[in-house]
């Protein structure tokens, strides 16, 4: 779909790029030619990815152990790359999510995903945004969002409220920093299983239950899916998009919010009685019209 160059010479930071999404994007970011920062808070996941990346493209992969909920740890992180060479990208990848009915979080639950989602991803972008500014170089920044920024979702509180904010983050630093040539996007993905997400949203079904559940297209979404539109996203060339937060779910978070969706379970005869149904009313009405 790219040239195999495109993104030559640009380094990229993306957090939670040890395993899961992260670890898919920054694959195909070196398979065109970028350089990465990978950071979570499991080294040995991390130094896997980078050492499997770097052998296959043969790009600079560097990791580090962090958690984004360590506003300083951030900040001195974000630094200490800087001080070498500033980044052309970042990719707000890491996330903290847990299904509950939201009656039976404690508190200690809800800030344990609001502290990673909501502060971290500020924390992150604030400690990259100041230095782009600082250094006049320009960025981009793709924030990994949910469908559920735009519809809530019952059960995933804690996540929906914080993926909101970063939504409104999005849309307010696209218009505050385009100034200084730094975009800000996001993707929202519906349903792309990954082990992580999986085990905390889907524990204990077998894999395929909550899968393609309202997906028109009748599928999960395709890893190349989501690393293409990442690609196109940290590329230059396009950089008049921005301020957006796009939705890579086949259609399904339209397809469950459409007051009439569940009528794509009926089946041809379901409909011609529908038909028949309609008709009968509408003859009535006129045979009482006259
Ligand atoms: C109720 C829970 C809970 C659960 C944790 N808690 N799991 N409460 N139900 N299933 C509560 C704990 O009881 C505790 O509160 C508080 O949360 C903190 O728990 P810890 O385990 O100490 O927290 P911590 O080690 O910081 O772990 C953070 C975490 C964990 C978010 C809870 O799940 C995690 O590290 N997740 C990272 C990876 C992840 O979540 N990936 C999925 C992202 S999916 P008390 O009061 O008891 O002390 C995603 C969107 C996917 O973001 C979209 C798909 C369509």
């Amino acid at each position: 779909m790219f040239k195999k160059d495109l993104l030559k010479g640009k380094s990229i930071l993306i957090t939670g790029g040890g395993t899961g999404l992260g670890k898919e994007m920054g694959n195909h970011f070196a398979e065109h030619g970028a350089d990465l920062f990978i950071c979570g808070r499991r080294e040995n996941v991390l130094k896997e990815t980078a050492n499997e990346i770097t052998e296959k493209y043969g790009t600079k992969v560097n990791y580090q152990t962090l958690d984004i909920r360590a506003s300083k740890d951030v900040d001195d992180y974000i630094e200490s790359i800087f001080d070498n060479k500033p980044l052309d990208g970042l990719v707000n990848n890491a996330a903290g999510n847990f299904i509950s009915p939201t009656k039976d979080l404690s508190h200690k639950g809800f800030d344990a995903i609001a502290n990673i989602v909501f502060h971290g991803t500020f924390y992150m972008t604030h400690s990259v945004g100041k230095r782009w500014i600082e250094k006049q170089h320009k960025g981009s920044i793709i924030n990994i969002l949910a469908t559920w920024i735009w519809t809530g979702s019952p059960y995933v509180v804690p996540s929906a409220m914080s993926k909101s904010g970063i939504h409104a983050m999005t849309q307010s630093l696209a218009a505050e920093w385009g100034k200084y040539q730094i975009k800000v996007n996001g993707i929202a993905p519906g349903p792309f299983p990954t082990k992580g997400a999986w085990d905390r949203l889907n524990p204990s079904s077998d894999k395929d239950s909550m899968e393609a559940v309202n997906v028109p297209l009748g599928r999960v979404g395709e890893m190349k899916e989501l690393q293409n539109l990442a690609t196109f996203l940290m590329a230059d060339d396009c950089d008049y998009l921005t301020g957006q937060t796009i939705a890579l779910d086949g259609a399904q978070y339209l397809t469950g919010g459409g007051t009439f969706s569940q009528l794509d379970k009926l089946s041809d005869e379901d409909w011609e009685n529908m038909r028949k149904l309609i008709r009968d009313a509408n003859n009535k009405d006129k045979a009482d019209r006259s």
